[in-house]
């Protein structure tokens, strides 16, 4: 069964197709990989999805329902997460208050405001801050809760945007370069994660540049280039591509390496 489908989406910049009449479909329970050069539409597939910016044509399924043009908050009660590309956290907050805020905010309340009553919100949430602390245990950042969200150090950082965007309890994630720049434990310790809760029954769609991640933890691949899904498929079979391995090595040197 599909739990998302995206049907010939297509998103326009001052000219450039970043997004050019892509579709695909996302299977309930897997973890599919999307691929692509830079520059090849991930993102803007991202944020398609969950209308950080409205397409300009195309449909977005979710569990069977419409969502084109429903509000991100409302795509995000409705059971779909996703984190960003740039760490999106708020530094000069608590590892807990930025748990409590994401909550706050995913649902589409204004952030200043709950930046002010934040106390208040403590003290009432109790079941919140629980949420919150069980969620940091598992990811071993519980012993962190009171620390400034900067003082962690990059992986931490990307693990607890990955573990924020739990309270909600999606059905589905969709994470963009959740290890790009990391460790490689780290890398290990987001993966285990991300495979954990694919186990629990969460369908998890990964944007990667790393091939070797990529071909070993997927069950199945996406290609995109130049806004088009050019190949979809599992991974050994994505690797022999003729059409994959042209976008790879398509003069853009700077992506032949990815591609071993
Ligand atoms: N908000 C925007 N305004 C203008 N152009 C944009 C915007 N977002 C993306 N683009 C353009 O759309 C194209 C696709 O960009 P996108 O960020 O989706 O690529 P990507 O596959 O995620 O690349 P990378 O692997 O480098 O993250 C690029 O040409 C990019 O410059
Ligand atoms: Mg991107």
């Amino acid at each position: 069964m599909n739990i998302l489908s995206v049907k010939n989406v297509s998103k326009n910049f001052d000219g450039v197709h970043a997004l050019d009449r892509c579709s695909f479909d996302v299977c309930d329970g897997e973890i599919l990989g999307l691929i692509g050069p830079n520059g090849s539409g991930k993102t803007t597939m991202f944020n398609a999805i969950t209308s950080i910016y409205p397409i300009d044509r195309g449909k977005i399924i979710l569990d069977g329902e419409d969502i084109t043009g429903t509000k991100t908050h409302e795509i995000a009660d409705m059971g779909l997460s996703r984190t960003f590309q740039l760490i999106r956290l708020f530094p000069k907050l608590t590892v807990m208050d930025n748990m409590l805020i994401a909550q706050k905010y995913v649902h589409g309340e204004k952030l200043w405001p709950q930046l002010f009553k934040k106390r208040h919100v403590m003290n009432e949430e109790k079941e919140k801050i629980k949420k919150a602390k069980e969620l940091l245990n598992i990811v071993n950042l519980g012993h962190k809760s009171d620390e400034l969200a900067e003082n962690l150090s990059y992986g931490q950082q990307k693990l607890l945007e990955i573990i924020r965007t739990l309270a909600t309890e999606p059905k589905i994630l969709l994470l963009d370069e959740p290890i790009a720049g990391v460790n490689p434990t780290m890398t290990k310790e987001i993966l285990n994660l991300i495979k954990s809760l694919n186990k629990k029954g969460m369908t998890i769609v990964i944007i990667e540049h790393n091939m070797n991640v990529m071909m070993n933890f997927c069950d199945r691949i996406i290609v995109m280039d130049y806004g088009k899904e050019i190949a979809a498929g599992k991974p050994a079979d994505i690797k022999k591509n003729r059409k994959v391995i042209e976008a790879y090595l398509g003069g853009r040197k700077s992506n032949i390496d990815e591609f071993k």
